[in-house]
């Protein structure tokens, strides 16, 4: 049975001592015991949210990891930094570093690699932005940063990833896709998965929504066949609020 899980991106919000708040009280609220929670933290502060929290069903992750292992580049974190924390997990891809920082597929290529190699366990993004999804190619340009990237993968490597889809038009607008939206997308990821590594490989892989999910939306779209939980923003940064979209499945 694949994985339910549930993952906030904190994203570039709170203090040290606002984030060992927040992972204190996501720590004492959780009581799920089938669902994976994955907190997102800076790299400042995963060391300390990684001995906040006891809670079994929680793991850390950092936001990002640099695309060399080690040397001269300054201001960059390795994968084998991260793994050193205690953090298990490294979202990568996400749009705002696709956007924002210049990620392309070959950067993603080399991250993941690092990241697997660290035994962390890579939550790949992808996603399209709002002019694509008009002109109706979505599921050919979300599928085409699949192929460029994890179906590069080996079989073994590739069931250790998470895909969170985020459709670029959703993140941060308080704009949901519809039920239908997302579980149409996540099914043509699947079907590529199926076709690529078998369709055995593919109902193993955990399909994650991102964008505006939240405790108000998350159970109509985690009720979808192939949404497996959540990239959480905004609604991460609240541990109620949070704790509602792990209880939502
Ligand atoms: P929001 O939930 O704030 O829309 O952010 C989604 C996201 O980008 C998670 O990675």
């Amino acid at each position: 049975m694949r994985k339910k899980v549930v993952a906030g991106n904190w994203k570039c919000n709170t203090t040290v001592a606002e984030g060992i708040a927040l992972a204190k009280e996501v720590n004492d609220k959780v009581t799920a015991q089938d669902v994976v929670v994955v907190l997102g933290t800076p790299f400042t502060h995963i060391t300390e949210v990684v001995k906040t929290v006891t809670n079994k069903a929680i793991s850390v992750a950092a936001q990002n990891c640099a695309a060399e292992a080690k040397g001269a580049f300054t201001g960059e974190v390795s994968a084998a930094m991260v793994a050193s924390t205690g953090a298990k997990y490294v979202i990568l891809g996400h749009s705002e570093r696709r956007e924002y920082y210049g990620e392309t597929s070959a950067i993603l290529n080399k991250k993941l690699a690092l990241a697997l190699e660290n035994n962390l366990t890579p939550i790949y993004c992808c996603g399209e932005a709002l002019a694509i999804r008009e002109a109706g190619t979505q599921n050919e340009y979300v599928i085409n940063q699949l192929k460029e990237t994890i179906f590069t993968l080996s079989v073994e490597d590739f069931k250790k990833i998470i895909i969170a889809y985020e459709p670029i038009w959703a993140i941060g607008t308080g704009k949901t896709a519809t039920t239908e939206q997302a579980q149409e997308m996540h099914k043509a990821i699947r079907d590529a998965i199926a076709a690529q590594f078998g369709n055995e490989v593919a109902q193993e892989t955990s399909i994650l929504y991102g964008g505006s999910c939240n405790a108000q939306n998350a159970q109509e779209l985690f009720a979808n066949p192939d949404v497996d939980g959540g990239l959480i923003g905004g609604a991460s940064l609240k541990a109620g609020d949070f704790n509602i979209i792990i209880n939502a499945f």
